[in-house]
This record gives C-alpha cells, structure tokens and sequence, in this order.
C-alpha cells in the first residue's frame, strides 16, 4: 500500500468583508497560497483555509450606513473577495463564510461545550470598548485614553454578560510558551504576549446583548456570542468540528492540528491568548504554530480606506499581472517585519528581477537554441569548471529554497532561485555562445552551453510554480517540455530532456517604461479619488 501523504493546514485571518480588500490584504493570502503550493508540489496532502468574519457591530453599522441590511452588504462585499481570490488564482480548498448555517451552528455547540466544562459563567461587564475593534480594554491598557490597537476614542460600557474564565488559563499559556517556543514567531511577539499575560489575565466578555448581527447565545437569544469566538472558532467549524455525525469530522480528524496561522501582528493577541485558551476549554490540541507577519505601510502608515492611501491589488493585477504582482509581495518584504510600499519599489522589482533576468535568460537560451541547433536541444558531451559551477548551482536550488520556505523567509526562497538564474545569465557572457559557433571545432562546447541552459531553466520552472505557477507554464511551454509533469525531485537532477524541440514565444515580462508607469498610476489613483469625492 501507498503511504499516506502527510497533512499540512494552513489558514489565513478571515477577513472583515466591511469594504474591499487592499494589498495588505492579499499580502498574506499570497504567503499562504506559496506556502500551501509549495507544500503540494514537496507531496503534502495540503488543506489551505480562508473566509470572511461577518457579524458584528461594525458591519451591522456600515451596513445601515449604505442603507441595506447587514446580510445583503456582505454578500455584495464576499463576492467581491472571492472575484480577487480567483483573479489571483488564490488555491484555496475552502471559503468559510461565518454567515454560513455550517458555522453558525457549530459555534453554539462550542459555547455549549466550554459552558459544560463550566468556563463560562454569566455577570456583569464595565469597561472601555473599541467598537471599531470590538475590543473591551482595561484602564491600564489604553493608551493615551484611547484603544491600544487603533488609537481611536473608547467608551464606558456596562452590561449583563457571558465571560470566559481565561484569566484560569494564564499559566497554561505561560508554560506553552516556555516550553515550546516555536508555538508563537517571531519572538518579539511572544515576549509582548508573555509580558502581556504577566500584568494579569482577566476574564473575558464573550457576549454582547442586544446585537442581533452575531451569533445569538444558545437558551439566552438576546444575547450574541462575542464576534472574535465566533471567528476564531472558524478554523474547526470548517473543519467540520463539532459534530455528532462521525463522517462530517472527517476533516477535522484529517487536518486538525492546524500547522500555520497566518495573522497580522494586531491579531496576534487572540490567537496566542484567546484561541489556545479555548481550545484547552474544549480539550482539543492546539494549533502548532501562530506566526505573526508585519504590515505593508504606505507613507510611513497603516494603509486605511479612511486616509484614502489604500493601493488596490486589482489596478496592479490588471497592468502587470498576477505574477509580478505575487513575485513583488514575497521577494520584497521580510516575514514577521512591517515594510513600505511604494509603486516605484515595485516597478524596478519586475523589470529588474523579472523582465531583465528571467525574462532574458529565457528569450537568450531559446533564441541560441532555435539559431544555432536549429530549435533541437542538443546533448551535452564536454564539461569544464563553469559548466560544474552553474550545474551544482541550479541542482542545489531546490534544497536551499526548502530551507528557507520551511523556515518562512519567501524572500530568501526566491533569492536563491534567483541565484540560479543570476548565474545562467552570467553562463552565457562567460561562455560567449556566439563565438562559439563562429568555430566549428568548438561546436560540442556550444551544445553543451545551449543544453546547459536548457536544463538550467527547466530547473528554474520547477522551483517558481509555487509564486509564479503561470509562469513556470509559460516558460515550459518555450522549452517545448509542457507535456512533461513538472515534478520537485526533478529539479535535483541536471540532465533530464531528451528530444526536446524549444519555440519562442512572448516576453515573459515586458520592459516597462518607470517614469511613465509611475505618471500613469498616479493619475488612476487622482481619477479614483476624484470619483469618490463626487459621490460623497
Ligand atoms: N476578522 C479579523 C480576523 C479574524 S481571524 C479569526 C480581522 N480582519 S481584517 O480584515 O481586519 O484583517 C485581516 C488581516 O489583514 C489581519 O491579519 C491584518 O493584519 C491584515 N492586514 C490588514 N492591513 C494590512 C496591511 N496594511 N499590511 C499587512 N497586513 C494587513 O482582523
């Protein structure tokens, strides 16, 4: 018998569907996809997870504000998200929406549960709320008087209310810690949310009374189940967890554990402190790692529909592509560090990375093929220390970008895939092909070169599928090798084609013009600001 593949979960946040989402967004949705393609093409039986979060209070007041309900705004917003989720050929293998009767249902079966293991316990609630963040704060907590999260103003709130007996769990979560560092990356959070448990851990409102956009308490409908249980609980309702029907866990025993949460920074407060702490309510084992990413700021900011300084993946995707747009995200910023984003950044990484390196390199080595091999690529018969350098180079790739995604660092992934390219291009001044076959004594060391390269970019569209999967097909497609199943064990092996006839194609990343890119962009970004404005 077959072995069993082994499991990997990953997940993103599920996103607030309270406006359309922006690159800051998809940044994370993009890591996980690599992550979760990278996973499938190593032989993982991978489920990748995503969704939007759709009760609460901020929604139910932007709805009102549009002057529709709250049902009919996120249904219009949630479509929205999945035409970019598609448009960027996001692979996940399920949306979870927490509207859904799925969801709903099993998170009442989950209060039932924590209510049984007699954590939860009815009293009553005063404190400062955020009802942006839907975040109850201590006194000490505010900052300046105002939510530590978003620096907006809060509000004294007093109610009759369900708690969560988290404060019980303070040194469960200590030792998690303690004990196992790689539960909660990069470690500067886990020193923020040990230190954040050591000033005392209370208990936790967990219903809100009179919301009725929410999940409503099972036997005490007036109230609603606090928005982040409901969300987090996301990661096993999709999972089919709880259920009394055996076959409908069949995920959850399949997949759970989680392996990655993905989260923001700003979140990652619940999911180390609240979501552990209510799996160990529900006796369940935890997730293995929550790892904390930074933010793409722009001018020095946290991007905001409200400051109007939001950059729309959907304009990028439409002039450059889904590609470029992917290969930007994950070569350019630091996992776990916030970053700045600029177009001008963004513009000199594809014609840089993508249009001058890769670009070329392909266009070069399938324009020598068809001119002096007559479009068949030859057989390699010589071998001299450049051909071993450039060969050891592209058949070590794989194993230092596994590396590297193993431990998360995309951009370092990338960099030594660009290696390999780098050093091909190099391959080709240093060989000087052209000359080559101006002699004809020397036509054995022109076919090694051409095969050289051949091979090298066929190595080189194993290793991008899981950023750039169009254009690994793309590139195969050139190399006259489309047919042939693009398989990670055969980037470790240099000679592998046989037979194979090459055929140009388009440039893989047309040159762009900066200057006039950078002009074009803005004036879309003036003409969208314009529209808004008309119809405030
Ligand atoms: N609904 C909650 C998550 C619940 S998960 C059980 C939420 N939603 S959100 O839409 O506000 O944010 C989702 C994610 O997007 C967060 O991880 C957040 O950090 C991320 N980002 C929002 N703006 C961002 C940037 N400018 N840069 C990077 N990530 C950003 O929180």
């Amino acid at each position: 018998m077959a072995d069993k593949k082994e499991t990997f979960y990953i997940t993103t946040p599920i996103y607030y569907p309270s406006a359309k989402l922006h690159i800051g967004h998809t940044y994370c949705t993009v890591m996980a996809d690599a992550m979760a393609r990278f996973k499938r093409l190593s032989g993982y039986d991978v489920r990748f997870m995503t969704g939007t979060d759709e009760h609460g209070q901020k929604i139910k007041t932007i709805a009102d504000e549009a002057g529709v309900s709250p049902k009919e705004y996120v249904d219009d917003v949630v479509s929205g998200i999945k035409k970019l989720w598609a448009k960027m050929e996001i692979s996940y293998d399920d949306f979870i929406r927490t509207t859904e009767p799925r969801h709903y249902k099993r998170v009442q079966d989950i209060f039932k549960k924590m209510q049984e293991t007699g954590d939860i316990y009815k009293g009553e609630y005063e404190g400062w709320y955020c009802t942006p963040c839907e975040s109850y704060w201590t006194e000490t907590q505010l900052e300046e008087g105002k939510c530590p999260d978003c620096g907006r103003p809060v509000k004294v709130m007093k109610e009759e209310a369900y708690f969560f007996k988290l404060s019980k769990y303070a040194d469960r979560l200590l030792k998690l810690y303690d004990e196992n560092p790689e539960f909660l990356k990069p470690d500067s959070r886990r020193k923020e949310m040990t230190s954040f448990i050591e000033q005392g851990l209370d208990d936790l409102c967990i219903s809100r009374k009179g919301l009725e956009w929410g999940i409503s308490i099972p036997g005490d409908e007036e109230h609603s189940i606090y928005v982040w249980l409901d969300a987090l609980a996301n990661y096993i309702t999709a999972l089919g967890y709880p259920s009394d029907n055996e076959e409908d866990e069949e995920l959850y025993r399949k997949y759970w554990p989680a392996d990655f949460h993905l989260v923001g920074k700003e979140i990652v407060r619940f999911h180390s402190i609240i979501w552990p702490a209510m799996l160990m309510s529900l006796d369940l084992p935890l997730p293995k790692h929550i790892l904390g990413h930074g933010w793409l700021l722009i001018d020095g900011g946290k991007m905001s529909k409200s400051k109007g300084n939001v950059v729309d993946p959907e304009i990028l995707i439409e002039r450059y592509g889904i590609d470029a747009l992917k290969y930007f995200l994950l070569r350019e910023y630091t996992f776990g560090q916030d970053g700045i984003y600029t177009n001008e950044v963004m513009l000199k990484r594809i014609n840089f990375d993508l249009a001058n390196d890769l670009g070329n390199l392909l266009s070069r080595t399938v324009s020598m093929i068809e001119k002096y091999s007559g479009g068949l690529v030859p057989e390699a018969e010589t071998s001299d220390k450049i051909d071993d350098d450039l060969i050891n180079i592209a058949i070590n790739a794989s194993k230092k970008a596994s590396i590297k995604m193993d431990s998360f660092e995309f951009n370092n992934a990338l960099e030594a895939i660009w290696e390999v390219v780098r050093r091909a291009n190099k391959y080709i001044d240093e060989k000087m092909p052209w000359t080559l076959a101006k002699e004809p004594a020397r036509k054995k060391e022109l076919d090694t070169v051409l095969r050289n390269l051949a091979e090298t970019l066929r190595i080189v569209s194993i290793l991008i599928i899981p950023y750039m999967h169009s254009t690994s097909d793309r590139m195969r497609e050139q190399l006259g090798i489309s047919d042939i199943p693009a398989l990670w064990e055969d980037t470790f092996e240099f000679y592998k084609l046989k037979g194979v006839t090459v055929s140009k194609g388009d440039a893989l990343f047309p040159r762009l013009d900066i200057e006039k890119e950078l002009k074009e962009l803005d004036e879309v970004k003036q003409d969208k600001m314009a529209t808004k404005n008309k119809h405030k």
